[in-house]
């Protein structure tokens, strides 16, 4: 039988791609990362669906199927700080496939990246180096989609769940971006002191498995927080989280700023 094995909150500072050069204001960020590491080691699903805020589509949605990704990222907005970032990890294009099949035939519009010379932006490339040092686990990575409503993230979601009961994949959901996202500059700026507060009480409701208060709370935090990919990437793991039937009980790893943003890095396993 397929399952929702767990959820994660992760976090993509660019400042931590080159962990033996951070920051000090991202050590927390990175133990926690590297917790996050560990619990794949423990859990060992047999696919990761991650989404990332800066995978960013206008119109529609995006499923990279490739079977193995590979390649070197440059990040366009800032690349002294991530350059020619080697990355090659495994893919899993039946599971990616028959996601956009199910999604298409909920009304979705949900497409195939397959391309050779495809290039993934950094907020995908640098969870996966903490949360696989080894490769040894499939990604299937979807975009964050501009031009749509967020009520369309929870069809969207359900569509994937059917996808990984259909294939009885147990997965694991990542969202790779930051909760609050007033950016300023100045990289070890913390956020507004309310919105640090809202992005605890977001990550409480979570953490408890109050899914449905999180998903009542989630368009006014978007609104007040700005929240990176309009709080998206957060609709997509409630979603999943929903369909997986499962009471969930979450760990707060780590929470940290960056230019003005929260992070917080949470794992969210099934009770029992
Ligand atoms: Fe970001």
């Amino acid at each position: 039988m397929g399952d929702i094995i767990a959820g994660f909150c992760a976090t993509h500072t660019p400042r931590i791609a080159d962990e033996a050069n951070a920051p000090e204001f991202t050590r927390e960020l990175i133990a926690g990362m590297h917790e996050l590491g560990d619990l794949v080691d423990t859990l060992r699903p047999d696919a990761i669906v991650m989404i990332s805020t800066h995978w960013f589509t206008t119109f529609v949605h995006y499923v990279a199927c490739h079977p193995r990704h590979k390649g070197y990222v440059t990040a366009l907005e800032c690349p002294d700080m991530i350059n020619s970032l080697p990355y090659d990890f495994p893919g899993d294009p039946e599971l990616g496939r028959l996601m956009v099949k199910k999604g298409d035939e909920r009304g979705v519009p949900v497409f195939v990246a397959d391309q050779p010379n495809f290039v993934f932006d950094y907020g995908s490339v640098v969870p996966v180096r903490y949360l696989t040092p080894r490769n040894d686990v499939p990604f299937v990575i979807v975009s964050l989609t501009a031009v749509c409503p967020l009520e369309e993230y929870y069809t969207w979601g359900e569509a994937v769940a059917a996808a990984i009961r259909e294939l009885r994949r147990r997965v694991l959901v990542v969202t790779s971006g930051s909760f609050s996202h007033t950016l300023v500059r100045g990289p070890e700026r913390w956020p507004l002191e309310e919105h640090q507060k809202l992005d605890r009480e977001l990550v409480g409701l979570l953490c408890e498995g109050r899914l449905d208060e999180a998903r009542a709370m989630l368009p006014w935090f978007v609104e007040t927080t700005r929240a990176e990919g309009w709080g998206k990437h957060i609709a997509f793991l409630l979603s999943l989280l929903g369909a997986s039937g499962h009471a969930l009980k979450g760990k707060l790893h780590a929470y940290g700023p960056s230019s003005g943003s929260g992070n917080p890095v949470v794992s969210l396993l099934p009770v029992g």
